[in-house]
């Protein structure tokens, strides 16, 4: 028995039709530029085959959510690991659930390694779940891209394969690719040609007039014709759809997508001083800067320490013989002295590579050799003083703000502070952010891509926030202080800086 969708009407009036069974195998690619009317045609069969096909709907807009109230569709929210959505993806087809799969407000590149792995999730399916299933992707050319854009390598092969795999080597498995594309000129080739039933709406551009008369088997001349469609008209061509091309128009819909068609409105009478100030105060409701991190249990404050640094007294760790209180002229020798050693020690090209406790070892050694000791020549006191002259920072850190940056760089572990500092005197000073390197250096190492992770491992714990302008260039704004650096050195291709939100392994 032939179970038919309606799509809606012929222009005669005669009720269009498409046979699900042979959809089930032969596929559907669906291509129109934008409101043209290729969501609502999705809406429209799915709503007619809801109760008689299990669905998963690819849903980059979050559109077809909707579907769950009316039909039942599970909801799932594609913002989880890969071996997670595998493992749903496999479940949905054990126990035969029609879903949504719901990639709202992820990135694009994340939309597609979520996507890949959920398809390839119900592609790996046990051959004993290898059940009739219509697979809807909606904006293919997300998925399947033709060229390589702005998204990583990476991400777009898995998830051309996946979609490849669909279109390709689905059927045997059950599942049957129904695809919609604005341009089919930006879907990989390989994935359209699978299809052999073709809904075309109204199309603008030669190339992808071209591309569809290529497909449909039409001259060019045909083709023209697709400039003349209305929205909601397709021309529709297929085993499942009609042997000849035939212009359909496709019926109404139960449910409601978000998209709706753009209408006019008057606009507002504001003045434009009072719009200016609309446009450039923050408003209420927004933050005006980043707020604080959570401050651990307070460490002994760098403020202190170089208190402690600049102002020498004995130690009080190790029993020293009961000695005078030293007075402020040997005070002062005795900083100029340390100051003569630090500096020293720094000269060396090699130090900013060199560990903080090898580094420490020649300090003493040369504190030693001249008999001074004390708080000042301990280790964390030492450390500290490093961290601030990697950073570039004097000891003119007294103002109230610069106190509690110092007091925050606390709250990062010892090895991170000078780092956090670096970032703190370029935003300090709307300098140019510090380039990957520069940060590197100042942690001790070498490679650049340890400046990228420490920029992370700040961000997460929400001690800075990272932008990225339009150039790629690199932005760093302090929490706490609304102190932003200047824009940096560009984000290098393929590298990894934040969202880490959504980036789990
Ligand atoms: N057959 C139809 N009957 C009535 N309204 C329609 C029909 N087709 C489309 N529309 C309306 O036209 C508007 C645009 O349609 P739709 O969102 O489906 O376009 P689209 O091709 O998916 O566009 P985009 O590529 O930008 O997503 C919507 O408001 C939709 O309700
Ligand atoms: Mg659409």
């Amino acid at each position: 028995m032939k179970v038919a969708v309606e799509l809606g009407s012929t222009a005669t009036g005669d009720p269009a039709e498409m046979d699900l069974e042979e959809l089930l195998s032969t596929r559907l690619l669906v291509q129109g530029n934008s409101g043209s009317g290729k969501s609502h045609l999705f809406r429209r069969i799915l709503e007619q085959s809801a109760e008689v096909v299990q669905q998963a709907i690819i849903d980059p807009e979050g559109d077809f959510v909707s579907f769950s109230e009316r039909f039942g569709h599970i909801v799932v929210d594609a913002n989880r690991t890969p071996s997670e959505l595998a493992r749903i993806a496999n479940r949905i087809r054990q126990h035969r659930a029609s879903v949504v799969l719901n990639l709202e407000g992820l990135d694009a590149e994340v939309q597609m390694s979520c996507a890949a792995a959920f398809l390839n999730g119900l592609f790996d399916a046990d051959r004993h779940h290898w059940f009739p299933m219509l697979i809807a992707v909606d904006e293919a050319q997300i998925f399947a891209p033709a060229v390589a854009g702005e998204v990583g390598d990476d991400a777009r092969r898995i998830s051309l394969g996946a979609m490849t795999n669909l279109m390709c080597r689905g059927r045997k498995r059950g599942l049957a690719g129904m695809i919609a594309t604005q341009r089919l000129a930006k879907l990989a080739k390989n994935v359209a040609a699978e299809a052999s039933n073709f809904l075309m709406g109204r199309t603008f551009l030669d190339i992808d007039m071209a591309r569809a008369a290529d497909l449909l088997g039409m001259d060019r001349r045909q083709a023209e014709r697709f400039r003349d469609l209305e929205p909601g008209q397709f021309v529709a061509l297929g085993p499942a759809l009609s042997r000849r091309p035939i212009p359909v128009r496709i019926g109404p819909v139960e449910t409601a997508g978000r998209s709706g068609r753009p209408v006019l409105m008057a606009l507002p009478e504001t003045p434009r001083e009072a719009m200016q100030d609309l446009i450039f105060t923050p408003g209420a409701d927004e933050p005006a800067a980043l707020p604080e991190p959570t401050m651990r249990e307070p460490q002994l404050a760098t403020r202190e320490l170089l208190e402690r640094v600049s102002a020498a007294r004995p130690a009080i760790s190790t029993p020293l013989p009961v000695e005078e209180e030293p007075s402020p002229e040997e005070l002062a020798d005795r900083a100029e002295a340390l100051d003569a050693i630090f500096a020293a020690l720094l000269d060396d090209p090699d130090a900013a590579f060199r560990p903080a406790a090898v580094l420490y070892q020649d300090f003493t050694m040369h504190c030693r050799l001249k008999r001074i000791s004390g708080a000042e020549t301990d280790m964390s006191s030492f450390r500290r003083r490093l961290a601030l002259a990697r950073a570039g920072i004097n000891e003119d850190t007294e103002d109230e703000e610069w106190r509690q940056v110092i007091a925050r760089s606390e709250q990062l572990p010892e090895d991170m502070q000078g780092v956090y500092m670096m970032l703190a005197r370029a935003a300090r000073q709307a300098e140019p952010c510090p380039s990957d390197a520069a940060l590197a250096r100042a942690y001790g190492s070498h490679s650049p891509s340890r400046g990228r992770f420490l920029l992370t491992y700040m961000a997460e714990r929400g001690f800075i926030a990272c932008e990225t302008d339009f150039r790629g260039q690199r932005v760093v704004t302090l929490a706490g202080s609304g102190w932003r650096t200047g824009a940096g050195e560009a984000k290098p291709r393929g590298g990894t800086l934040p969202p880490p939100r959504q980036r789990r392994a």
